[in-house]
């Protein structure tokens, strides 16, 4: 993979603005953006930590993809994502690897960014998004 290194992590939490605190008293977060995507159920933050990103998801309703995580698994670490130059080439070259898709072609993600994901089965077990910074 073509990656510029992990751009964040996801963590599904069920109190947002709880979540913010946290991150701010224990480890000096900053808050870099707050998005909503109807379209994915998605309330969250991203905060920064150093140099490093941690991306706060809450649901928008139960029956959403964050909202049946927490139901079935509870709060806690959701997936990774990597910085890659483009979403698109890089579906391509997985898929090719026979990788199992979340999504097969590039979407809006939070903040405006372009995103995929990859489904956890192929990383062992880890839920991967890839993010680009082409808009
Ligand atoms: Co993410």
């Amino acid at each position: 993979m073509e990656s510029g290194g992990i751009h964040h992590l996801g963590v599904a939490v069920t109190d947002l603005e709880a979540a913010v605190r946290t991150y701010e008293t224990l480890f000096g977060a900053t808050v870099e953006h707050r998005d909503v995507v109807e379209e994915q159920g998605v309330e969250a933050v991203s905060v920064l930590v150093g140099g490093s990103r941690i991306e706060l998801l809450a649901p928008t309703h139960a029956d959403t993809p964050v909202g049946r995580f927490l139901a079935k698994r509870g709060p806690g670490m959701h997936h990774v994502a990597y910085a890659v130059e483009s979403v698109a080439d890089e579906l391509g070259r997985l898929s090719a690897h026979g990788v199992e898709l979340i999504d097969a072609k590039p979407r809006r993600g939070l903040y405006g960014l372009q995103v995929a994901f990859v489904h956890p089965e192929s990383v062992h077990g880890v839920l991967t998004e890839l993010v680009s910074n082409e808009h």
